[in-house]
């Protein structure tokens, strides 16, 4: 048992800070979502196929200023993927999801 304990360790810190931990959504912890730090967010995890801003339409992803999914099916999807877009349950935390939708939606009609 301590051998297991161990070598998660040793693995959690080969494997850095996970992403929960690095792009943290607030300036205070459990405060509200800074717009830019959601924004860093974004930039580093969804820009890469969706473009800084939403428009890109790299490897089938849809263009995010047409979109019209509900802010609910937007968390949705982000939290489990679909076809291509990798899901983020497990690497995000819910409260950067649901930040992640609310960005996503300003990216509407602009
Ligand atoms: C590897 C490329 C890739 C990444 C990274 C990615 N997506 Fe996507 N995204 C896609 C693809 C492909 C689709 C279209 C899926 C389909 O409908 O088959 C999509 C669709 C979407 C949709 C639905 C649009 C609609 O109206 O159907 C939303 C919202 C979305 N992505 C948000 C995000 C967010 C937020 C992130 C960052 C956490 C992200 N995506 C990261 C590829 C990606």
């Amino acid at each position: 048992m301590f051998a297991f304990v161990a070598l998660a360790m040793i693995i959690v810190q080969c494997t850095g800070k996970s992403s929960k931990e690095k792009y943290p959504i607030s300036t205070t912890p459990g405060g509200p979502p800074d717009p830019l730090l959601v924004k860093k967010l974004y930039d580093n995890k969804c820009a890469i196929c969706h473009g800084f801003d939403g428009r890109q339409q790299y490897a089938g992803a849809k263009d995010l200023g047409a979109s019209t999914l509900s802010r609910d099916l937007v968390i949705t999807q982000i939290a489990d993927g679909k076809g291509t877009m990798p899901p983020q349950k497990d690497v995000l935390g819910p409260e950067q999801i649901a930040a992640l939708a609310d960005f996503v939606l300003t990216l509407r009609s602009k």
